[in-house]
């Protein structure tokens, strides 16, 4: 989705450099327009650094492109954030002084405001009217959030937290126009963290997975559309607001999870760190240290593999007539060694555990686990070239569910 980002004059212009991570990272092309004042709190390096596109403010930079006539026309939607008092009554009495004005006034698409300013500016008369115009006209002015404002005073007029600014224009833009988000109306199911396996009441086995890359896909699965579920063993970081999640300890609760979640997911990503094995017997009191000197020998059972067990009953299930199967999504975790390199290995797993795409990590004891970069390859069953992602965690997880929005979305049936 092409996107135009206006950028108006007010101290909260900096959280809107969140906002476009936000609008990037799912995938749209933004072209952020920054008025003249609020190059004064956030400079153009910034937005264009962050956007990766070019940034003016000018109608008068590239003239014989007619900037303001090209962005109205091809922009699905326009946001303007922070939407100042002098903004909304330059776009109220429809003004055209610089390229955002003017580019507003050729807007064919929605159009969202998300306002800040002090209480008493939002509850001008004068204000209070710029809004009703406007939306009147059927642009969409999101209320102010109540809170600590730029000096000692509180009330209506903070700017809304830039993912409340991301619901609203994502929800703005499917009831207005035939656009929709790549995973819009599906289920995705997505296990993160690493299952710990309890030796006696205190102690367990675990390793050292994060749930970071776990979490960003859950993140990046909520922007694109979906309606998340996730499965949450051990991490070291928050689940992400507006995603249903299911917490776990064990492989064994984490298989219980998955099999039931599955049941009406349009994809299952298993990216959790499984325990390959569990030990035999659980102490139900702590193990001591005895006076004879003899140590305990703990043994190890296999736990099941779930990534196997839900692509045997996803192939057992099938798919209803015109509907397309379920799409399972592995990781593996490879080091490579003398016998063979990571992607041999990797190749060996994809088939041998039958999911549609594999996600490929080198791995090392420094490497991966709890990074916030990532370099990955995603393998395909169908044979498909090996893609590679390479970035932050957030980048790389954005790569991955746009591959899988086209797998889903492509008509030709999978192999
Ligand atoms: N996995 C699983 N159940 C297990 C073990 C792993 O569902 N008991 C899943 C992981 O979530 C991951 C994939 O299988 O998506 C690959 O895990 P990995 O540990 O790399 O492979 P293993 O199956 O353990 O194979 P090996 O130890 O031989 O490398």
């Amino acid at each position: 989705m092409r996107i135009v980002l206006g950028v108006g004059g007010g101290i909260a212009a900096y959280k809107v450099a969140s906002l476009l991570r936000l609008f990037t990272e799912a995938g749209h092309h933004v072209t952020v327009i920054p008025t003249e004042a609020s190059t004064r709190f956030v400079g153009t390096a910034t937005w264009e650094a962050l956007s990766g596109n070019p940034v003016s403010n000018s109608v008068f930079d590239d003239v014989h492109q007619v900037n303001h006539v090209r962005l109205g026309h091809e922009a699905d939607l326009i946001v303007v954030a922070p939407a100042t008092a002098d903004l909304l009554a330059k776009a109220a009495t429809g003004q055209a002084g610089d390229l955002l004005t003017n580019t507003l006034l050729m807007a064919r698409g929605p159009v969202l405001f998300a306002p800040a300013m002090h209480t008493e500016m939002w509850q001008h008369a004068a204000t209070r009217a710029n809004v009703e115009t406007l939306r009147g006209r059927g642009a969409a002015v999101l209320e102010p959030a109540t809170g600590r404002l730029t000096g000692a005073d509180s009330g209506p007029g903070r700017l809304p937290e830039p993912e409340a600014i991301y619901d609203a224009a994502m929800a703005l833009v499917q009831g207005q126009s035939d656009f929709q988000l790549p995973l819009a109306g599906r289920t995705v199911t997505i296990s993160a963290g690493g299952t710990r396996e309890p030796l006696d009441p205190v102690r367990f086995l675990g390793n050292r997975s994060s749930g970071k890359q776990g979490v960003a896909l859950a993140v990046a699965a909520r922007n694109a559309g979906a309606t998340v579920r996730l499965l949450a063993a051990h991490m070291d970081v928050p689940a992400p607001a507006g995603v249903e999640v299911v917490p776990v300890e064990t492989a064994l609760q984490l298989r219980e999870a998955a099999l039931a979640a599955a049941a009406d997911s349009d994809v299952v990503i298993m990216s959790a760190a499984v325990a390959d094995f569990r030990p035999a017997e659980i102490s139900d009191t702590k193990i001591k240290k005895r006076d004879d000197h003899a140590d305990p020998v703990i043994t190890l059972v296999r736990n099941p593999d779930i990534l196997q067990e839900l692509v045997e009953l996803r192939n057992l299930k099938g798919a209803g007539a015109g509907e397309k199967q379920q799409l399972i999504v592995g990781f593996a975790a490879e080091t490579g060694d003398s016998q063979g390199d990571v992607l041999a290995y990797a190749e060996a797993k994809l088939h041998r555990k039958g999911c549609d795409l594999l996600v490929v990590n080198h791995v090392g004891t420094d490497r991966v686990f709890g990074q916030d970069h990532n370099s990955v390859v995603i393998l395909a069953r169908s044979g498909s070239e090996p893609q590679e992602a390479t970035g932050t965690k957030t980048e790389v997880s954005a790569a991955i569910i746009s591959r899988i929005g086209l797998e889903l979305n492509s008509v030709s049936p999978r192999a």
